[in-house]
């Protein structure tokens, strides 16, 4: 029988983070032949990613630029996908979450006439300008794609009401904690020196990372003014910022939260580093996806520094709060968890409503099922089983 042949296309940190577990259970399926194109969208970050789940790409577009626009990324990755889908001529295309990259990567295929595979489809924040250009990518790629992995029932609501029909859904659980559950380890040694040096019992670390675009300018000066005050009013706090590397992010940290004794500002961490400080840390403050799916899972309270989430699962158990990006928020909600012991117990709980670490399993049995190889369509993700 003629393997199914699956293309990968993914080429930004987070995409490769949570495609990466989906890659090697591909790689292991018999019936699959899988092949991994990366836009290359982000290049050191996505480099970090390949080189520590050991994802060999076949293809490398090699698109990033400093500074680009939305028009470079969608230009580039769009011409340079068209080459890739002719030379490969995949049965299925695989995409993930809601880059530009998920979007011109469904987009191309569609030209093509290939199916399309989503994985982490149907989140939704329902506002078409936050976050941006998000989610409009996603609810893009939703309309042109014909396999939805959603990674909660809440997601598979929104495509069905969206008007996708329910047999193309399968609720999976979300690839990050298949990641996740690879990476923390308890007696884990940290490569990075200033990590080593942290005592986690003497002082409180905070986790943060902000990077946002709807963020850049005003709202993340904001927040590092606000994280700033934090320090400053309690001694025993350690801030801890792994910098993504747009510049825009880049200098706005620096100059607002650097030198100061208690502000630990890093390059972007490998993503075992980033877990096993995750897993350390007293919380987390962050205007990322991932981070919000991977802390509730290790018992972490977040606050999230944005306005609104396409990620309302941890809100609802308790553990996730959305708190904007005011100083003044910013302040008053981490002075919150850092002296009232009651509400930091509260939101200190491990739930785990994103995942059981078998997203990546059910994605492979779902394709196997679509393409008639097997009769048993996956069980649904149900974080209560
Ligand atoms: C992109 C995604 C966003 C995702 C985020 C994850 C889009 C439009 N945005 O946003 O959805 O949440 O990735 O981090 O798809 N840079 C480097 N090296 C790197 C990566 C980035 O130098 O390895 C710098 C470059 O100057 C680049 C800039 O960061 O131009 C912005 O990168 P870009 O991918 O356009 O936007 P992100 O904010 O990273
Ligand atoms: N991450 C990482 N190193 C870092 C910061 C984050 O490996 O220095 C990981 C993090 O664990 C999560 C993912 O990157 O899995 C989140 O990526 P990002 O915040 O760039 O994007 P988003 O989730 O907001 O799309």
């Amino acid at each position: 029988m003629r393997k199914i042949k699956v293309l990968t296309v993914f080429g930004t940190r987070p995409e490769a983070i949570k495609m990466a577990p989906l890659v090697q259970e591909l790689k292991k399926c018999s019936f699959v032949d899988c092949k991994v194109a990366v836009t290359a969208q982000h290049r050191q970050m996505l480099d970090q990613v390949l080189s520590l789940f050991d994802v060999k790409p076949d293809y490398d577009l090699d698109i990033m630029k400093e500074r680009q626009n939305l028009f470079d990324i969608t230009r580039n990755a769009l011409s340079g996908l068209k080459d890739v889908l002719e030379e490969v001529k995949p049965d299925l295309v695989l995409v993930h979450g809601d880059t530009t990259t998920t979007f011109v990567g469904a987009l191309a295929s569609f030209y093509m006439h290939i199916k399309v595979g989503h994985v982490e489809a149907g989140l939704r924040t329902h506002n078409k300008w936050l976050p941006f250009p998000e989610e409009m990518n996603r609810k893009l790629t939703a309309a042109l794609s014909d396999l939805h992995f959603a990674p909660t029932m809440t997601a598979k609501e929104n495509l069905i009401n969206e008007g996708v029909d329910p047999k193309s859904i399968f609720v999976t659980g979300n690839t990050v904690i298949d990641a996740l559950k690879t990476t923390v380890k308890e007696n884990y040694v940290f490569r990075q020196p200033a990590l080593n040096i942290l005592d986690f019992k003497k002082n409180r670390v905070i986790l943060v990372t902000a990077h946002r675009r709807e963020n850049l300018g005003e709202p993340l000066k904001d927040i590092c003014h606000g994280l700033r005050q934090v320090v400053e009013r309690n001694p025993d706090v350690v801030l801890v910022y792994p910098v993504h590397l747009n510049p825009a992010v880049w200098d706005t940290a620096h100059e607002i939260l650097g030198n100061h004794e208690r502000i630990i500002l890093l390059p972007p961490l490998d993503t075992d580093e980033l877990h096993n400080l995750m897993a350390r840390c007293y919380m987390v403050m962050t205007d990322s996806g991932g981070l919000q799916e991977e802390a509730p899972s290790l018992g972490k309270p977040v606050l999230v520094l944005r306005n609104e989430t396409e990620r309302p699962e941890a809100v609802k158990a308790g553990t996730v709060k959305v708190i904007g990006t005011a100083r003044e928020n910013v302040l008053k909600e981490a002075e919150i968890l850092l002296s009232d012991e009651a509400e930091y117990s509260r939101m200190a709980n491990a739930v785990n409503p994103y995942g059981d670490g078998f997203a990546s399993r059910r994605i492979v049995e779902g394709i196997l099922y679509f393409f008639g190889v097997s009769d048993k369509k996956p069980e649904e993700f149900n974080p209560k089983s």
